[in-house]
């Protein structure tokens, strides 16, 4: 039974090993580290710490794993599965990355660069862009998320579709055992078949294996033409079509490719200042499309030529092509400020799934329809990466509709919409990780082949369970 005793015991000891200035223990200070993104979970800590190296991340979590102290490892705090937060027992120490924040060594010549988990995603992107080369990891959360939480979160977003997801962005890491033992495999190298791939098991570990300290992540020619376009299409079932006609005709140029209802449109242009709806006349399905090149190339024309013969053959109602680089970043802010209008907006109900491309009509048929009977008072805002498969599935609910009248209504709704994706051979997170929040999803969908080994990587690498209890698996 741990008690407020054994607390204060632990963190009088804790400042014994952390150097002056690590620790934040006043409530004033550890209180923006205790609450997720989303307010969903509100946590207790003994403290928490910002260590300045990998060597005081290192003696911080030998010390925790002697004493068997859970550790919670923190980035942006912008995670939507709760994986950042500690649990309610007031004992366990969040380690914040945010000052392992040196961009380490940038080789333009190898297209690669070695920087700190603390590091921004925007950061990183400038710091690319600076020595002429380009990141093209992108996220709507950019400017708070951190390169460390990214790589653990193996975070998706809006350029998947020709670059890959965190995971295959990374070359090499750098992180931190339970027990303190470093592993600094920070090569660049495209070929290294060396052993079981320890990078690729630490990057979407969400916290629970290690602590990512540092990555050396590729880097690409910077992009020098760019076309970026709003089309309105009759139905999912076009934009799927229209999909596979861009991705025939412009091939590897297309780098995003993003699904809207008409309702997200709404939501965004009702409580987002200073955007507008390029086309005149209201449709129910958009897309926003991105063509991008190394080359100087004319891509408004390939563009525009693709979008005019989808007109022709039904797949497009509408477009409008972004004339200036001003337009284009309209354009995106109408898709990238969907989430911010939903929070904006009222309760929601979050669902990041993914089912295979050509399923997604039939999927959003279905699961439109039990929506639609199950929960009239609420919107259906199914927006997302079509591109990748990948929708945010997500229910909004008036603002002032009663918080315990929305989570008593979750589990039905998330049983009812995961089964769907199953049956459609989907995934029940396919971007934001599984943190607190989809640990029973996790044990629900994962076959019992798989839990089993999930369970005895985590034992062999943390066998005290201090790295981020209950998060993933449930704890013990
Ligand atoms: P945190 O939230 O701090 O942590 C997330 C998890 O990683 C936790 O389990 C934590 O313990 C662990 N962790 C953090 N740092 C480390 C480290 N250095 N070592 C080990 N473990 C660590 N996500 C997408 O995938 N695609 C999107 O398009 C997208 N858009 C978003 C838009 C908005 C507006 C917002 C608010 C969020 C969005 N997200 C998106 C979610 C979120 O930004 C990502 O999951 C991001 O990768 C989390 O990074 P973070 O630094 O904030 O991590
Ligand atoms: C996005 O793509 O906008 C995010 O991953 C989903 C969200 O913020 O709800
Ligand atoms: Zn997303």
């Amino acid at each position: 039974m741990n008690t407020s005793a054994d607390a204060a015991e632990l963190r009088a000891a804790l400042r014994t090993v952390a150097e002056p200035g690590t620790l934040l223990e006043a409530e004033a200070d550890t209180a923006p580290f205790l609450l997720d993104q989303r307010r969903q979970y509100q946590g207790r800590a003994l403290a928490v710490a910002l260590p300045r190296s990998v060597a005081e991340v290192s003696r911080l979590l030998a010390w925790c794993n002697a004493r068997h102290v859970g550790v919670v490892p923190q980035g942006g705090n912008t995670g939507y599965c709760g994986g950042a937060t500690p649990d309610e027992s007031g004992r366990q120490l969040v380690i914040g990355l945010q000052r392992l924040n040196r961009i380490r060594a940038i080789d333009a010549a190898d297209y690669a660069m070695t920087i700190e988990a603390g590091c921004l995603l925007a950061q990183a992107q400038r710091a690319a862009a600076e020595a002429g080369r380009f990141f093209p990891l992108e996220l709507g959360s950019a400017g708070s998320c951190q390169i460390g939480g990214n790589l653990a979160t193996n975070a998706g977003g809006l350029n998947v579709l020709r670059f890959g997801m965190a995971r295959d962005l990374a070359l090499g890491i750098e992180a931190v055992l339970p027990d303190g033992r470093v592993i600094q495999h920070l090569r660049s190298l495209r070929k290294d078949n060396t052993g079981y791939d320890l990078r690729g098991l630490l990057i979407g570990s969400e916290g629970t294996l290690g602590i990512i300290t540092a990555a050396t992540l590729k880097l690409w020619p910077q992009l020098r033409s760019t076309a970026t376009a709003l089309a309105a299409v009759p139905n999912a079932a076009a934009a799927v079509s229209l999909l596979a006609r861009l991705r025939t005709l412009a091939a590897e140029r297309l780098n995003s490719y993003e699904l809207l209802p008409r309702a997200a449109l709404d939501l965004v242009i009702r409580h987002i200042e200073a955007v507008a709806d390029p086309l005149g006349a209201r449709h129910d399905w958009y897309v926003l499309c991105e063509l991008s090149s190394f080359a100087i190339e004319p891509l408004d024309a390939l563009l525009e030529q693709i979008l005019g013969d989808a007109m022709a053959a039904g797949e497009v109602l509408d477009a409008a092509l972004a004339p200036s680089e001003r337009a284009r970043t309209n354009l995106w802010r109408l898709r990238e400020n969907v989430p911010e209008a939903q929070r904006r907006a009222g309760p929601s109900l979050k669902h990041d799934i993914s089912v295979p491309v050509a399923r997604l009509p039939e999927f959003i048929a279905q699961a439109a329809a039990w929506v639609q009977e199950q929960v009239p008072e609420g919107t259906l805002i199914a927006y997302g990466h079509a591109g990748d498969g990948n929708l945010h599935f997500n229910i909004s609910f008036l603002r002032g509709t009663a918080a315990a009248l929305v989570a008593a209504q979750e589990p039905l709704i998330r049983r009812a919409i995961h089964d769907l994706v199953a049956a459609h051979g989907g995934s029940f997170s396919a971007e934001h990780g599984i943190g607190r929040l989809k640990v029973g999803e996790l044990e629900r969908y994962a076959s019992s082949a798989e839990m089993a080994t999930m369970r005895e990587i985590k034992r062999a690498l943390d066998p005290n369970g201090i790295m981020n209890p209950g998060k993933v698996l449930a704890a013990g």
